[in-house]
């Protein structure tokens, strides 16, 4: 997948899906991403799930967030009938579950580490592990946008790829990504210039926009030339790309 531009679907096809379950995650793949970009916490019992908000209200109507919860309980909850009754029933994916389903599969998946809130919690640790027992270090990238998860991706002999993942205006974000020795990183879509994607060639390091939201804007993405982009809409970059 080296040279490939990376269609990495955000939270999967999560324009019509509910996000980060395993039907968007399916749809991606039918909707052309070569990647799927997904989001993980621990639960009380130190299980990895995969979900993006700091609290469960938005997508569940429930109190409280992720690791208030043991994995049985939230399993006991819907996370896709918010999005529309046909995804009723949908239930929170495991980490575990997802490798499953991708693994050995021309697919790379996008881990960013949900901590900024609950740091030091070891989930660094642990997703290194499970990549590690499922043999995936090389279709894995893992983000975050905390610093100190960086440090301990390190620390725990993280084999994956690391992307620098970074929001609002940041001067030379490639000192930062090279001092955390990533491979590449992941500037919000409004950062992206021709001049930052010289320096960032010039240090050898990758450049995968988020926040690719519009036709418009993943046309602009290509041919400025990123590595990739980070969108919930997979199939317009796909027609993009191939002219189908
Ligand atoms: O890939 C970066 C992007 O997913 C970060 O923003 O809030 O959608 O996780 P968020
Ligand atoms: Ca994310």
């Amino acid at each position: 997948m080296n040279n490939m531009f990376l269609i990495y679907a955000h939270r999967g096809s999560s324009i019509r899906f509910p996000e980060n379950t395993l039907p968007a995650f399916t749809r991606a793949i039918k909707d052309g991403a070569n990647g799927i970009e997904l989001d993980v916490q621990l639960t009380r019992d130190e299980q990895i799930v995969v979900f993006h908000d700091w609290t469960l209200q938005r997508i569940t109507g429930r109190r409280g967030k992720i690791s208030d919860y043991t994995l049985k309980q939230l399993r006991t909850m819907d996370f896709g009938i918010w999005k529309h009754t046909t995804f009723a029933g949908v239930r929170i994916p495991t980490l575990e579950q997802v490798f499953k389903q991708f693994t050995g599969k021309n697919i790379m998946i996008n881990i960013e580490l949900k901590n900024f809130f609950a740091m030091r919690n070891g989930l660094e640790k642990k997703v290194v592990e499970l990549i590690r027992l499922h043999n995936m270090e090389k279709q894995v990238t893992i983000s975050t946008f905390n610093p100190f998860s960086l440090e301990l991706l390190h620390k725990n002999g993280c084999a994956s790829d690391i992307a620098f993942l970074y929001f609002g205006r940041l001067k030379e974000p490639w000192k930062y990504a090279k001092e955390y020795a990533c491979t590449y990183i992941h500037p919000p879509i409004q950062e992206i210039t021709e001049e930052l994607l010289l320096s960032c060639g010039e240090q050898g390091l990758k450049v995968v926009p988020y926040q690719v939201n519009t036709l418009a804007e993943i046309k602009k993405m290509i041919d400025l030339g990123t590595d990739g982009i980070i969108t919930p809409r997979p199939a317009l970059a796909y027609r993009l790309l191939h002219g189908t």
